[in-house]
């Protein structure tokens, strides 16, 4: 079977789509001939990427939402489809971290992180799937990371939030299938952006994250964006439930 992608007539959202990995999904999507709507907190990083989108050609639709606000992530749902009529594909990508002990760890950080890796992509798949059972089906990409399946120091909460994660791709995969809902995951590992600088800037510490890598360097946010725009495309039409890492190996070790 052939297929290629093209997204052309879609209307996608992703969170957190103004800067990292979820611009550059946003540009990819775009690129595919997706009509793209991005959602995140800092609207100039919002209008910024807007701009770049609408180079290509593209129509592109900034929505400054706090995810952590139950009535704002309706209105991100509700905003697209008043512009666009439908929504076809969610990537469902904003996320946040805090980079402390679980004896260090304030109990609020652990809430900040649960709410907005877990507790927003259930809300806010919510009301995007109430959208795609009226349109008989649609896509729901979820960003995860290596961090689901390894203990990394320091990142508990993240780590237990994206495990939590991908259990939720299971199950609104297993219960949102029979109206044509496919819900996967993608898990990047260590990716050159703004959420992991402290890491990659440092030479020392850099040096020695990718010794234990098996590619020997980390991912450009670019290289994440094939995966996404796969799961979105006619080509993963039997596929429901996954998550695929794009990891340069992290997890063989
Ligand atoms: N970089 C890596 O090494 C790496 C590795 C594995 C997985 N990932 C995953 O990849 C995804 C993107 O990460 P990134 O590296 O691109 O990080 P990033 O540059 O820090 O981007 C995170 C995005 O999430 C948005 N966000 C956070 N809290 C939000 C809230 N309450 N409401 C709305 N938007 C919110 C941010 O926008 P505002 O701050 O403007 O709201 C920002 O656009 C995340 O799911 C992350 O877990 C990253």
């Amino acid at each position: 079977m052939g297929f290629k992608i093209d997204l052309s007539g879609k209307v996608a959202i992703v969170t957190g789509g103004g800067r990292g990995i979820g611009r550059a999904i946003a540009l990819g999507l775009a690129g595919a001939g997706a009509s793209v709507v991005i959602a995140g907190r800092t609207a100039e990083q919002l209008s910024e990427a807007a701009e770049q989108i609408r180079a290509t050609g593209a129509k592109a639709l900034p929505v400054p939402t706090d995810l952590t606000d139950p009535q704002q992530i309706e209105q991100l749902a509700a905003k697209t489809v008043e512009t666009f009529g439908r929504i076809d594909i969610l990537v469902n990508n904003a996320a946040r971290s805090f980079l402390r002990s679980l004896l260090d760890l304030r109990e609020d950080g652990w809430d900040k992180v649960f709410n907005t890796n877990v507790k927003a992509v259930w809300l806010l798949s919510r009301a995007v799937a109430r959208q795609m059972i009226e349109q008989k089906g649609g896509r729901i990409i979820n960003i995860t990371t290596v961090g689901a399946e390894k203990a990394e120091l320091g990142m508990a909460a993240y780590g237990c939030s994206k495990a939590a994660l991908k259990m939720l791709t299971r199950c609104m995969a297993r219960e949102w299938a029979p109206f044509g809902i496919q819900v996967n995951a993608v898990g990047p590992g260590l990716t050159r952006t703004a959420f992991s600088q402290p890491i990659w800037s440092n030479p020392d510490i850099a040096k020695h994250v990718t010794s234990l890598l098996p590619m020997g360097r980390i991912a450009e946010p670019e290289e994440i964006v094939p995966a996404v725009l796969f799961l979105a495309s006619d080509g993963a039409s039997y596929m429901t439930g996954q998550t695929i890492y794009v990891d340069g190996g992290a997890l063989t070790t």
